[in-house]
């Protein structure tokens, strides 16, 4: 894709962080963009800096974790937008990071892998299939990390490589 002018992207977990900062460089680019994050506040606040340069962006809360909160995230990006071409399923957690692997609880797995691992499948799943029907140019982008190409030490290295496995 070499336009941006016009087209409409969506990122997750652009409150903060590398998300916030996809939002900004795309919507500097002249696109329209749809800002997803779990913290309401964080969200409300990256949202109002970036109208306040005269950007056209929307902010949806979402949880990346419940295929459902994707699912209206999509919704709501077509209802406002009409289209959407560009998605960084960017949202991640460090997770269960420090303790031992084995010591891990059920909610651990549960929290780290449904946020890094399947908050990208859910983002996939819900978006290509829109990219594809509108059969225009789009790109969906899954951050994974560097940790995903060396030996996975830890909790979040294991869902960074299982997204780039995915990918
Ligand atoms: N910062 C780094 O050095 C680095 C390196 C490699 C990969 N990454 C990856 O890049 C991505 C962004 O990292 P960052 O450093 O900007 O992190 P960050 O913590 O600054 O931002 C992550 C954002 O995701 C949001 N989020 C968390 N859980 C969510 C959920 N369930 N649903 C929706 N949003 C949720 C958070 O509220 C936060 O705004 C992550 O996937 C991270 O693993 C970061």
């Amino acid at each position: 894709m070499r336009a941006f002018a016009g087209r409409v992207a969506v990122v997750t977990g652009a409150a903060s962080g590398m998300g916030r900062a996809f939002a900004r460089r795309f919507a500097e680019e002249g696109m329209r963009v749809v800002l997803a994050d779990v913290e309401r506040e964080a969200l409300d606040r990256t949202v109002a800096e970036l109208r306040a340069h005269g950007h056209q962006v929307t902010g949806v809360p979402t949880d990346v974790m419940s295929r459902a909160s994707v699912q209206d995230l999509a919704r709501a990006t077509l209802d406002v937008y009409g289209k959407v071409h560009l998605v960084c399923n960017n949202a991640g957690v460090e997770g269960y990071l420090d303790g031992a692997i084995w010591e891990a609880t059920e909610r651990d797995w549960r929290w780290t892998m449904g946020v890094n691992f399947w908050g990208v499948v859910h983002g996939v799943e819900t978006f290509l299939p829109i990219l594809l029907a509108q059969g225009e140019e789009g790109h969906v982008v899954n951050t994974a990390s560097m940790t995903a190409v060396v030996r996975a030490t830890n909790m979040y290295a294991i869902t960074k490589q299982a997204v780039l496995a995915y990918s």
